[in-house]
């Protein structure tokens, strides 16, 4: 093991090589794996309880604590302070939301929405982008480049802008929705939209990024995932450090549920909770990698064994199939989750499950949660249709305690809110009338 404070270490057990902090490295130089970012908490000054991170509050006028990430550093601890890249991330809020606890057939009191739309580019992307940048800065990076589904590129956007660095995003022909591609243009990123999806765009960003030395910022960057640990922070400031029974997030690249399965395990490393939440990650019917590996062909993490081989079977069949993922759940279209890996050990971490839910379930979630105050976008509407299966299931019971996660603004997709309403008739649908420019039809139509 590394004597340093801080070092990155490979997750394959048979490997674990370990390098530098200042190393710029997505995946293992020997084997190829993906890497953590390690701690040895001992050289660190760590705090005795989660209550500790409350005085902060007090000192607003400090960008540090500001920040809803960065408030928490003592937990995400790889950064000198001069390096730290924040635009006021992380300023969300955990809302307690009886309308929605009775959709899904909880008690009051029991459902909670993390509401990461609040965020400066509207996802929770800017959690993490605050972790990926506060390490390219440190490194001296000049130009960072990601591939995404819209809103990874509306951050990076941001954040390149920010801290004085070019900024590139690939993206999908056809495959982003509005809002997000506004922002990575209004931005100024380079906007290079390539003829595929997602999963394509993600194999070429690797490739380019190695090829011309450029810093990768998309969740297989693992400093980004340290950023990501602090929505798992707030949701326990939310409930007045009381750890909730389950945590349910839609999944996409498996970036979120991998950096919340590392949140649990270090908090409980370190004596700061005293028991774990379960787990739920949820995919769209037409992109379920990880249901039909995790739930269909009972792939384990086996404490780091996992079955290599059944998955680029699996892989190998998709191929063979021609398939393509598809949802209107356009964040979570992904049919190869680079942190599937890393995911698997969140579920045994956080004795996770895994569900799917289809498109109508999902858009009808997204419906009843604007309603009740919250506008959030198709896919983090998954959480909660997927909250609402797992009641019906009865494997979340009615009185306990949900954390669900909505990670992007309802307003990053405003297409698929108006196709809801007009064209799709949904169980919530709200379709607008016309009427001709006469005060009598006017008033006809009013009265109906
Ligand atoms: N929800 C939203 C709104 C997202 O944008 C994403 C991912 C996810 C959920 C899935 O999160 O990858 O951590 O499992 N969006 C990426 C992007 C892929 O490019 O913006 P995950």
């Amino acid at each position: 093991m590394s004597t340093e404070k801080c070092y990155l270490q490979c997750i394959n057990l048979d490997c674990k090589c370990t390098y530098d902090i200042s190393d710029v490295l997505v995946k293992c130089s020997k084997c190829g794996d993906l890497l953590d970012v390690m701690y040895n908490w001992n050289g660190h000054e760590m705090p005795r309880n989660l209550q500790f991170f409350q005085k902060k509050w007090q000192n607003r006028n400090n960008l540090l604590d500001f920040s809803g990430v960065w408030r928490f550093r003592e937990l995400l601890p790889f950064c000198d302070e001069k390096y730290i890249a924040t635009i006021g991330e992380g300023q969300t809020i955990l809302q307690c939301n009886d309308g929605v606890a009775s959709y899904v057939g909880s008690s009051a009191g029991k459902v909670h929405l993390q509401y990461e739309g609040l965020n400066p580019s509207g996802s929770f992307k800017d959690n993490g982008m605050a972790g990926a940048f506060s390490h390219a800065r440190m490194v001296g990076a000049k130009h960072a480049i990601c591939a995404s589904t819209g809103n990874t590129s509306a951050a990076l956007a941001l954040y390149a802008h920010s801290c004085g660095m070019e900024g590139t995003v690939f993206i999908g022909s056809g495959k982003i929705a509005y809002g997000k591609l506004s922002q990575a243009l209004d931005y100024g990123a380079r906007t290079i939209q390539i003829k595929g999806d997602f999963d394509d765009c993600m194999r070429q960003v690797q490739l380019v990024a190695k090829e011309m030395d450029l810093y990768l910022v998309n969740s297989l960057n693992p400093f980004r995932l340290e950023g990501q640990k602090t929505i798992m922070y707030r949701i326990l400031e939310g409930l007045n450090w009381q750890v909730p029974d389950w945590i349910v997030v839609p999944g996409g690249n498996l970036g979120n549920s991998s950096a919340f399965g590392k949140a649990f395990a270090e908090l409980k490393e370190l004596g700061l909770i005293n028991k774990i939440p379960r787990l739920a990650i949820i995919n769209a019917t037409g992109a379920n990698t990880l249901f039909e590996l995790y739930e269909k062909l009972s792939i384990r993490y086996n404490g780091g064994n996992v079955d290599t081989e059944a998955i680029d079977s699996y892989y190998a069949q998709l191929d063979k199939a021609g398939f393509k993922p598809k949802t209107l759940a356009s964040a979570i279209e992904i049919s190869r989750p680079v942190n599937l890996k890393k995911c698997l050990r969140a579920l045994e971490i956080c004795n996770g499950v895994v569900r799917e839910v289809s498109d109508d379930d999902i858009l009808d979630a997204r419906a009843i949660v604007a309603r009740w105050g919250l506008g959030c976008e198709p896919a983090s509407a998954a959480s909660v249709a997927g909250l609402k299966l797992l009641r019906s299931e009865n494997i979340i019971g009615p009185d306990e305690t949900v954390a669900c996660v909505l990670t992007g603004h309802e307003l990053k997709d405003p297409t698929a809110t108006v196709n809801y309403h007009i064209e799709r008739n949904g169980r919530f649908s709200n379709k607008p009338v016309e009427v001709e420019n006469d005060i009598d039809e006017i008033i006809r139509e009013l009265k109906k």
